[in-house]
């Protein structure tokens, strides 16, 4: 699966599983885009060169759109999108949390929305611009949705409907952009490993909470693994898939 000279852009990379995708496609010699809603990376190798960084609120198309302006300018041909970002809160459905569901849709559902929707333009306007509107070479965005996409769980309504409208705008993509060279999936994770999720439950009780046949809880480099055979031409015949990666929930 070489990635060598190819670029890439992926939201959400200064944690969690933006930031391990980041690593790994940068240890197979690719370009990333790194874009956060955080000041800066944490991270040495999110420098610049390799790994340009953009503070980015993926909440707002003007955000989302003055980063992807600024990609366009440096590179050409940008070869997959792997949208992390994305915010989990407990929504108490006897109280009525609007605040909270709302910014829930606005981060998850109109963050998927903007950010795809921004780069198949990108893409779009680089064909135009270079070989012309019949190019199909294949590009591949990768959404990140959640086990939460595909089934209820307690207390988390809002964060739920968020994710579900994330398979949504993936499959619905994947029909309409398909036939002009585009793949669009989705990886949907059980438990993860990161500071989402650390932070939910302190860590200690993940493993109580949910119960997989062969783990409980993933490391975020296994969702990136994942995340990068989809971007890979491995991949060319899958679209419009949710791939759970969750050590095998019930
Ligand atoms: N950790 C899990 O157990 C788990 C499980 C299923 C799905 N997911 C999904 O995976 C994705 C990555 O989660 P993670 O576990 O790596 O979390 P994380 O908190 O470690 O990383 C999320 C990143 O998104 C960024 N972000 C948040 N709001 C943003 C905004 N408005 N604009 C731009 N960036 C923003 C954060 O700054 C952070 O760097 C999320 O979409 C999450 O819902 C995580």
């Amino acid at each position: 699966m070489s990635m060598v000279g190819k670029v890439f852009i992926v939201t959400g990379g200064a944690s969690g599983i933006g930031r391990a995708t980041v690593k790994k496609l940068l240890e197979k010699s690719a370009k990333v885009h790194v874009l956060d809603v955080a000041d800066a990376s944490p991270d040495q190798w999110v420098l610049g060169g390799q790994a340009p960084y953009y503070k980015v609120d993926v909440s707002s198309r003007d955000s989302v759109k003055a980063a992807f302006d600024k990609i366009a300018a440096q590179d050409e041909r940008v070869s997959g999108l792997v949208h992390c970002a994305g915010i989990l809160r407990t929504s108490d459905s006897s109280t009525g949390e609007d605040e909270s569901v709302r910014r829930l849709w606005e981060v998850n559902t109109m963050g998927t929305w903007y950010t795809n929707t921004q780069f198949h333009q990108l893409v779009k306007a680089a064909r135009e611009r270079n070989a012309g509107a019949q190019d199909r070479t294949g590009v591949s965005i990768v959404n990140l949705g959640s086990m939460a996409s595909v089934r209820g769980l307690v207390a988390m309504s809002g964060y739920c409907a968020s994710k579900h409208a994330v398979l949504g705008l993936t499959r619905t993509f994947a029909q309409e952009w398909g036939p002009e060279g585009f793949r669009v999936n989705a990886v949907a994770p059980g438990a993860v490993n990161t500071p989402m999720i650390q932070g939910m439950t302190g860590g200690d009780n993940i493993n109580g909470a949910y119960v997989g046949a062969v783990k409980s809880l993933s490391e975020p480099e296994e969702i990136a693994d994942t995340i990068i055979f989809l971007l890979s031409e491995g991949a060319s015949s899958i679209t419009g898939q949710a791939i759970e990666v969750n050590g095998g929930w019930p």
